[in-house]
């Protein structure tokens, strides 16, 4: 353990981080998000007293042991930003052999979840109300994941918020360092630039392979499923581009 109270592992990922936000602490970090809290609904602030101890797992600085969280050692799968939830929850009931970790910092989001969670008795599913960039950081293991989905990252469309946005270059590297080898990085936007932007760090990422031939945008996955933002684009005539890289094996 360093000093940081990190493993070793995550150091060159942690120093990275600490370049984008020039020497900020946690506290003075930019966010990928702004907290909404105003839409909590009653039953979605019951399910966090009711459900949370079922579904929630507590954020702090300690690794996770998933084998532990999970009472087994399946193929896992992480979403970043899962928003309401609802096409994650369906995944996990479909794929009850895979074990899935969500993380979303939206309060009424997670408190839909945990209702749907309950609803559909899912015992695969566990998730996580934080920063994701923390978590990564902080508690979650080096080459743990099968795959990591990130559905419609807040697009921040001004130029002036673009520092804002979730997907950039030490970022992709920190999801890089918690996947497995050959395990797979899904991104799916409705946004063209950020799109672009996208496709070319992770073209540029030496961990990654992009598992288009060419180097191009992915034909839209399998496993994605329609989500509240891409159903709200789409009445508005949104296209979506999507993303699909595979973890170098070495
Ligand atoms: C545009 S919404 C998309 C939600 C969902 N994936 C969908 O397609 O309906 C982006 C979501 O990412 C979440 N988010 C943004 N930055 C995050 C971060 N650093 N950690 C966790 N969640 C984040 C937001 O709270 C929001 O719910």
């Amino acid at each position: 353990m360093s000093s940081l109270g990190v493993s070793e592992d995550s150091l060159p990922i942690v120093a990275a981080l600490a370049d984008l936000n020039s020497g900020a602490d946690a506290s003075q970090r930019i966010r990928s998000f702004v907290r909404r809290e105003s839409r909590i609904t009653h039953a979605q602030q019951r399910a966090f007293v009711e459900l949370w101890s079922r579904f929630g797992i507590d954020t702090g600085a300690a690794r996770l042991d998933l084998e532990q969280v999970f009472g087994r050692r399946g193929p896992l799968v992480l979403e970043i930003g899962f928003g309401d939830g609802e096409s994650l929850a369906a995944m996990a009931s479909a794929d009850p052999q895979t074990d899935y970790l969500g993380i979303e910092v939206h309060r009424p989001g997670i408190g839909h979840l945990l209702l749907r969670a309950a609803e559909l008795q899912l015992g695969n599913l566990r998730i996580l109300c934080a920063d994701a960039v923390e978590v990564l950081e902080r508690q979650l293991p080096a080459a743990c994941f099968d795959r990591i989905q990130i559905f419609f990252p807040d697009p921040w469309p001004k130029v002036r918020h673009h520092k804002r946005r979730l997907i950039q270059q030490p970022f992709i590297a920190l999801l890089a360092h918690k996947m497995k080898p050959d395990g797979q990085l899904l991104i799916a936007t409705d946004c063209v630039n950020y799109a672009h932007s996208i496709l070319n760090l992770l073209n540029a990422t030496p961990e990654l392979r992009n598992m288009v031939d060419g180097g191009g945008f992915a034909p839209r996955p399998s496993q994605r499923l329609l989500t509240r933002f891409e159903q709200r684009g789409r009445r508005l005539g949104h296209r979506v581009w999507d993303l699909a890289f595979a973890r170098r094996a070495e």
